[in-house]
Order: C-alpha cells, then structure tokens, then sequence
C-alpha cells in the first residue's frame, strides 16, 4: 500500500470514490442528482486540488482504495487559531474491502503531521457513527463550545 497526495491524474477516480461515499452517507440520491454531484466534484477538485484542499490517499497499485480530504480555510485571527488557519476535514472513506486493516487512520494521521508542518492551528470535522472511532485514534475529541452550531439551508 503507498500513502501519498493526490495530483491532478487522480481526479477521476477521487471523483468516484466521494461519489461511492456520498450514496454510503446519504442513502437514497436519485440518479439525476447523483450525475449533477459527479459533474460538480470534478469541477470542484479541479479549482481546488492542491491550492486550498489536500487530499491523502491510499494506493493499492494504481487503485485509490481510501481517501482523506483536507480544506485549508483562511479566517481572520483569533485566540484558537492565531494563524488564522483552520483545517476542515471531509469525504474520509474506505473501499469496504479494504476497510479495519489501518487504512483510514493512516490518513488521517499524515493529515495531522501535514497540518502542523503547514502551520494550521486547529483541526475540524464532523463524524459519522463509523468516522468516530477513527478519530478518536488519531487524537480527536468531542468539541465543547460556548457557541452553538447553526445553520441556514438555502436553495438555489
Ligand atoms: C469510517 C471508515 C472511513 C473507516 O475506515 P477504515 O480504513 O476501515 O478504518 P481503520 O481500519 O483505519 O480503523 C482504525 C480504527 O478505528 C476503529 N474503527 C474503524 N472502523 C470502525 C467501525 N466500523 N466500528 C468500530 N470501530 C471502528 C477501530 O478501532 C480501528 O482499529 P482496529 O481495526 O485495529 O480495531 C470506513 O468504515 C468508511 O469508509 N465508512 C463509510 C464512510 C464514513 O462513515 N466515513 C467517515 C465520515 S466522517
């Protein structure tokens, strides 16, 4: 197995596989829209593959069998990240052959070392019930803010 960071040459597969994890995480996306995420995946990575977002990947062969993704957000200074550099961590997934052989950890701890190198104050995420574990791991915890997460769904 070969841990390394995806390069462009790897975007169609790294599309494939956010797209085997999206139907795993989100059960039931009709086909059309599943065609509309693929188109814009790929658009996505390649704005963004490289600049702001990193992605770890475990090779078996030329097969990208797991994946790690990490965003690099800029955000104005404060005390809990005076760098002013937060990590966001997204589309963690193993093939499920591959899976409980290490895989997912490994990436996640090469995001971590590729963090601290690159001066990112903190790192976040959100896991899933199967994620959790994993994270714990490598040294995550569950995060106690004063401030409350809210959102605002817009369709456009
Ligand atoms: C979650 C996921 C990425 C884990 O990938 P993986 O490569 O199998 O994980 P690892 O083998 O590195 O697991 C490392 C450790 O985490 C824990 N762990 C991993 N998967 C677990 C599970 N399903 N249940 C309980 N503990 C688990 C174990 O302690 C494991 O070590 P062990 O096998 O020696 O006991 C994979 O199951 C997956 O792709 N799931 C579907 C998508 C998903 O939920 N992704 C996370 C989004 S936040």
């Amino acid at each position: 197995m070969i841990f390394k960071t995806a390069c462009k040459k790897d975007i169609p597969q790294l599309t494939k596989l956010r797209v085997e994890f999206l139907k795993e995480d989100f059960k039931n996306i009709a086909d059309g829209d599943l065609e509309i995420l693929e188109k814009n995946i790929t658009k996505y990575f390649k704005k963004h593959l490289n600049k702001d977002a990193v992605s770890f990947i475990a090779l078996d062969g030329k097969n990208i069998v797991a994946t790690a993704m990490l965003l690099i957000i800029e955000k104005p200074a404060n005390p809990n990240f005076v760098y002013g550099k937060v990590g966001s961590v997204h589309g963690v997934y193993t093939l499920p052959e591959y899976r409980r052989q290490g895989l997912a950890l490994q990436l996640i701890k090469n995001l971590v070392t590729y963090s601290k190198e690159n001066k990112i104050d903190r790192v976040e995420l959100k896991a899933s019930k199967m994620g959790a574990p994993v994270y714990e791991k490598a040294g995550f915890e569950l995060e106690h803010d004063v401030h409350q997460p809210m959102v605002l769904s817009l369709e456009n």
